[in-house]
């Protein structure tokens, strides 16, 4: 059965020293957005559903509770990422301990859910990575994986390879499946990589003046197919970005409003309605607060994006490097600017000067940075 090895959010021990899940994120466990009808996150599922049961009269299985702390081996042996891939870092991922993470991606399902036997289907959940901080990078986000399998008589009867069978059949399903979401825009396929596919692709489409990269994808690595026993077959698999695409279908110009509890939000959204336009309520204003230090050979930009959510919330906006030097002796200073904004309202001058002081400390304490 699928989500066999249930890891339950109220079963996790936390005080592993390779824990490195603060709570800002563990709180985030088992929210499901992607399940809330009148969400944009749940109407676009929805709609994508619709797309899979017109055109594969509902051959395709949905799995959306499965548990996001996963195995190690799920999120990436399973998928063949390589043991030094960037990835793994903790750095990149979240880890639970040393053997278990939350899952950076929906692809850590595959190889079960494969084993299991199924040879059509969609898994949507919630997927956590360490990152940067701006208006389309959130920690904590939505993917949706597709996986189609095929046996030899699929592609025996086309005069095609099977590998070329597969890539043109997966090209098919998603041009299809953006105009179904988009109508008529735009797109562009890039080569690309990924350890579990080959070919790869990315699907771009053209969005206010700038290339968009919506998804990733290609033909799955016979390997996988496999070890889960299925070793006559071709599979392809892609993988998307459920808010990348509500950003766009909604006009929603920042990614912390996912979380957003307001009314003024929550209110503009109806189940089945997908690309109502999001109206902003008012704007309100930013504040930009500089920091200045000699970074330490250990210093990552994630870890300094992570002090300021922990500290500032959802109301930090952007993290964003302005300067960056290294003088004569070799020490390198960088200096970031932090904007400050909520999307709910006003910030007074003493409630961003305590953040940004708390936000001096803490980051001189626990990333061994000297302040300037
Ligand atoms: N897992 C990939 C990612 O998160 C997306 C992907 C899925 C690519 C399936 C190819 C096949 O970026």
């Amino acid at each position: 059965e699928v989500g066999g090895v249930k890891i339950s959010k109220e079963d996790v021990v936390r005080d592993d020293p390779t824990n490195n899940v603060p709570d800002t994120i563990f709180t985030k466990l088992g929210m499901q957005l992607h399940r809330r009808d009148q969400h944009p996150l749940g109407i676009l599922k929805n709609a994508i559903y619709d797309y899979f049961d017109a055109n594969y009269s509902n051959k395709f299985e949905k799995f959306e509770d499965l548990c996001p702390i996963v195995p190690v081996i799920a999120n990436f042996d399973d998928v063949l990422v390589p043991a030094d891939h960037v990835s793994r870092s903790y750095n990149d991922t979240y880890y639970v301990d040393s053997q278990t993470v939350l899952r950076c991606h929906t692809s850590a399902h595959q190889a079960e859910i494969l084993r299991s036997g199924h040879t059509h289907f969609l898994v949507t959940g919630d997927v956590y990575r360490r990152d940067s901080i701006d208006s389309t990078h959130y920690p904590v986000f939505h993917q949706m994986e597709g996986v189609r399998v095929f046996s030899p008589e699929d592609w025996e009867s086309s005069g095609l390879d099977a590998t070329t069978y597969t890539a043109q059949d997966l090209k098919t399903c998603l041009e299809g499946l953006a105009r179904h979401l988009f109508g008529a825009v735009e797109m562009r396929w890039v080569d690309t990589y990924f350890p579990f596919t080959s070919p790869s692709f990315e699907l771009e489409i053209f969005f206010q003046e700038k290339w968009l990269e919506v998804l990733g994808c290609g033909v799955m690595e016979r390997e996988i197919l496999k070890r889960s026993g299925k070793t006559e077959n071709y599979a392809w698999a892609f993988g998307l970005g459920l808010e990348r695409l509500a950003m766009v279908l909604f006009d929603i110009p920042d990614i912390r409003l996912f979380w957003s509890s307001d009314k003024r939000f929550t209110s503009q959204f109806t189940k089945g309605q997908l690309g109502v336009k999001f109206k902003p309520f008012s704007k309100f204003p930013p504040c930009y607060k500089d920091v200045s230090f000699w970074i330490s050979e250990a210093f990552t930009e994630n870890n300094l994006c992570e002090v300021v959510r922990g500290i500032a919330g959802d109301l930090a906006e952007e993290v964003q490097l302005i300067d960056n030097f290294t003088n004569k002796k070799g020490m390198t200073s960088h200096c970031y600017r932090i904007t400050y904004r909520s999307m709910e309202r006003s910030l007074t001058d003493e409630e961003i000067n305590e953040l940004q002081s708390k936000v001096r400390e803490v980051v001189q304490e626990k990333l061994k940075v000297v302040l300037r």
